[in-house]
This record gives structure tokens, C-alpha cells and sequence, in this order.
């Protein structure tokens, strides 16, 4: 059942003021001449044409002189609060809505193709925004009030919800809702201008050759997106276990297992992290390990997967740049309850992580890979990039939009010999570097 069939109860909703009375006294007699609990068997469509028809009767009955705009918006309006959600309905199913965020009653805002707009909407009142942010939460279970004042959770529909009141919050009660990400194919992404058909060419290389690529980002610049393309080319026959908070993979393969972490309940206990889980995942026999973000001391589990024998692992991390994604994880790793020397954490990254995959989000609202770097450094040395593919950005033109061209540079002959030892071929706009001094590299400490 969708989340808006759920949240369908009719006693709040304390519309005030203005034609808001109008609204509340409609939606008031609508719900006394049907049982929305009877129709939640209906799609959802069939179930807002069904209010739509029976409210254009008891409206036609009553006969309030309306002009036929005001009737469709007084109709449109009296059922989108019947069915739960208020104003907040038509932007949930409005699919190129990708984020709707609500910073008190007043603003409103939503993404769409990656730029946000605020719309001319707004709740009638702060308690009508908190009525509305208690059904989302109480569908999972979940409870906000002044004790509980932050809530992130997803919902049945997969939408991810993250709420935060007062006094935590100074500008009144927010919401925050990220629609559950479409997945995307590379061939896609390529169309988006994310990345190109030679850098494809060489990731699907580099997934198959099961080298372990860590996908860098900073919030929503795509970097659970691209882990699933990239996923979709781990070969069939592999049995791939995917980890995540909030599952959001959505691999097309058979042989996946799917964990999902839980957060503790209402009395703190009974939490499984993502830690737990990665640790599960090895007693699994997995072919490959698909961690979603890593965020934790997992890190040092997954490193020490990847280092031995769990090759092919992919998994994402919240970072800026590529030298800043091997800092990042190896502070994670470090926050881990065993205490594991600097020294050998950086061992343990160098022989770990192959690749880093960083992503930017543009002003623009475009993503794109703006740098493929391969690990070339061993033992304790300090980590060594070798850029093999940058997206070189010009100025912003006038019309707000940020171009520019892919770059590509010779691959370390490790990564080469690799490839080939895997039957991958290497691809053409590469090329092999035969001496250091034609590696685009850098060190990192
Ligand atoms: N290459 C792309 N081009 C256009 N839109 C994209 C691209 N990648 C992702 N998106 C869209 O951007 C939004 C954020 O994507 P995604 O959830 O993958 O980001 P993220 O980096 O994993 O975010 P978070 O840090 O919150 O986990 C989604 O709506 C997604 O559909
Ligand atoms: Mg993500």
C-alpha cells in the first residue's frame, strides 16, 4: 500500500482560517459519505476520481455559487486533504519532483532537474504542518515531539523523510523528502553528460577486472545512482551482497542478497548496523560486497574485506575529492572500537581501495564524474593518485549553464597488467603509461 493510502485519517487537519473552513467543513462531509478505510483497496488514481466525483456532488447539492475554476481548485484541495498529505499530495506525485523541502509553513521549496524553486504554497498554519509531519512519521512508527524532535526514516513508498521541530529548529517545523531515486543505466547518465562512452568503457573494465571502487560525493551528487549503474555490471554469475542504511540499490541481477541496517527503537535498543551487517555479510560467501555509504567504523571491516579476498567491492563515501575520500575513510576506520595503528590503516587503504570515483554537483544542477583516480601507492607509503579521467569545467555561461570537456590521461601499467590478467581490454583513449613521468599522479598524505 502507498504511503498516501496510508496516512488517510480523518479526525486533524485543523484547516483555519480564510477558505480553509470551506475546505475543512467539504472535507468534513466527504469523509461522512464514503469510508476511506473501504477504498484503500483502490489504486490511488481510483481512489482521488472516486472523492473527485462524490465531492462534486455533495458540492452540486449544496449549490455554493463558485465559478468552475473555484469549484476545481476547492475540489483539488478538499481531497488532497482527505487523502492525507494536503498540499504536499500533487508534489509527490509529481514525478519530476526529486526533493521537497518545507522550512516551516510558509516556504516551500522543491527540486526539479537538479535546481530548486519555491513554490506559492503554503500551510495554513504551523499545526496543520505538524499535523501533516505526524502522520508521515507515525506510518513507520516513529514519533516527533519535543523529546523526539529530530526523525529520519523512509517510508513504505521508499520516499526518505527527514524531519526536524523546535526548539531544534529556529524557523519552525522542517521537512525534508527525497523521492526514492530512479535508477539510471550508463548509457543514461551518458545522456545527462555525466560521464562519457570512454570512461564507461573503462569503469565496466574495471567492475568486471574486480577492482574495488569507492564512489565519491557530497550530499545528493549522485553518488547511490552511479553505485547502481555501476553495479549493473558486476557479471550475473556473481553472488553480490548490497548493505545500506535505507535501501536504495536496486540491482537487476538474481543473485543478491539485500541487508538493510536498523535503527534502535522507541526504547534505544535492538539497533544492527551497517558494521554488523558487513560483518555478517562475510560468514555469506559473497562474490562481491555493495556497501551504500560508509559512514562508520565499518570502514575498517570493509577495507579489511576488500584486502582480502573480497575483491569487486563497491561502496560510496560522503567526501570532496578523491585524496579527501582515502582521508575519510581512513578516519572512519580509525573511529572503529579496535584500535588499528596509522601505519597500518594506511596499509590497509593502499591495498584495499583501487579506485575513486568522485562526483560533483554543478550550480548548474548537473552531475558529473569529475575525476577517476586509480590508488597507486603500496604498503605505507603515501597514498599516490593517478588521475586517468578529469572533467575540466569553463566559467558559467549566461544562461546559468556550466560546460566542459573530459580529459583523459595514460592508466599506471599495474592497472593495465591487471586488466589484462582479466581478459579486459584496455581502452584506447588511455593508453598505458610505460614510465611514471607520463602519469598524471599526486600524493596525498
Ligand atoms: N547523473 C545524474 N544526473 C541527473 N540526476 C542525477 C544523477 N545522479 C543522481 N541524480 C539525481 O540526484 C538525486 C540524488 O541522487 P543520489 O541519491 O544518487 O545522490 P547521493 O549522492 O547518493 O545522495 P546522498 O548523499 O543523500 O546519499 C536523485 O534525485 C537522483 O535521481
Ligand atoms: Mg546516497
Amino acid at each position: 500500500m502507498s504511503l498516501r493510502a496510508r496516512i488517510n485519517t480523518p479526525e486533524d487537519h485543523g484547516s483555519r482560517g480564510g477558505d480553509g473552513h470551506l475546505v475543512a467543513s467539504y472535507r468534513a462531509k466527504l469523509l461522512e459519505e464514503i469510508d476511506l478505510a473501504e477504498m484503500s483497496s483502490l489504486a490511488a488514481a481510483e481512489r482521488r476520481a472516486r472523492l473527485e466525483r462524490v465531492l462534486g456532488h455533495i458540492i452540486s447539492r449544496e449549490g455554493p455559487v463558485l465559478s468552475t475554476v473555484e469549484r476545481t481548485q476547492l475540489i483539488r484541495r478538499v481531497v488532497d486533504e482527505a487523502l492525507g498529505l494536503g498540499i504536499l499530495e500533487p508534489l509527490l506525485e509529481d514525478t519530476s519532483v526529486t526533493e521537497i523541502m518545507v522550512n516551516g509553513p510558509d516556504a516551500i521549496f522543491v527540486e526539479r532537474g537538479g535546481r530548486v524553486e519555491q513554490l506559492p504554497l503554503r500551510f495554513v498554519s504551523t499545526d496543520q504542518l505538524m499535523q501533516t509531519i505526524e502522520r508521515i512519521v507515525s506510518t513507520v512508527n516513529r514519533r516527533v515531539d519535543e523529546s523526539n524532535p529530530m526523525v529520519d526514516a523512509r517510508l513504505p513508498s521508499g520516499e526518505r523523510v527527514n524531519v526536524i521541530i523546535p526548539p531544534l529548529s529556529l524557523t519552525g517545523p522542517i521537512l525534508t523528502i527525497r523521492r526514492f531515486p530512479r535508477s539510471f543505466t550508463l548509457q543514461e547518465l551518458i545522456g545527462f553528460g555525466s560521464l562519457d562512452e570512454h570512461m564507461v568503457y573503462l569503469l565496466a573494465g574495471l567492475v568486471q577486472a574486480k577492482f574495488n571502487i569507492i564512489v565519491s560525493g557530497a550530499t545528493g551528487t549522485g553518488k547511490t545512482t552511479l553505485l547502481n549503474s555501476l553495479s549493473g555490471l558486476i557479471p550475473p554469475h556473481e553472488r553480490i551482497i548490497t548493505i545500506e542504511d535505507s535501501a536504495e540499490l536496486q540491482l537487476q541481477q538474481t543473485h543478491v542478497v539485500r541487508l538493510e541496517s536498523r535503527p534502535p527503537n522507541v526504547e534505544g535498543k535492538g539497533q544492527i548496523t551497517i558494521r554488523d551487517l558487513v560483518r555478517n555479510s562475510l560468514r555469506m560467501r559473497p562474490d562481491r560486497i555493495v556497501v551504500g555509504e560508509v559512514r562508520g567504523g565499518e570502514s575498517l571491516d570493509m577495507l579489511q574485506a576488500m584486502s582480502t579476498g573480497h575483491d569487486g567491492s563497491l561502496a560510496t563515501v560522503h567526501a570532496n575529492s578523491a585524496e579527501d575520500a582515502l582521508t575519510r575513510l581512513q578516519t572512519l576506520a580509525s573511529m572503529s572500537d579496535v584500535e588499528v595503528p596509522f601505519v597500518a590503516l594506511h596499509d590497509q587503504i593502499n591495498s584495499a581501495v583501487d579506485v575513486i570515483v568522485q562526483l560533483t554537483r554543478f550550480a548548474d544542477g548537473a552531475r558529473r564524474i569529475t575525476e577517476i583516480a586509480l590508488l597507486d601507492s603500496h604498503g605505507g607509503e603515501p597514498y599516490r593518485l593517478a588521475t586517468v579521467a578529469r572533467f575540466d569545467a569553463r566559467p558559467m555561461t549566461s544562461d546559468g549553464r556550466v560546460h566542459g570537456t573530459f580529459q583523459y590521461f595514460p592508466l599506471p601499467r599495474r592497472t593495465a597488467d591487471r586488466l589484462y590478467m582479466a581478459s579486459q581490454p584496455v581502452p584506447q583513449a588511455f593508453g598505458v603509461a610505460h614510465r611514471a613521468d607520463q602519469l598524471a599522479t599526486r600524493e596525498a598524505r
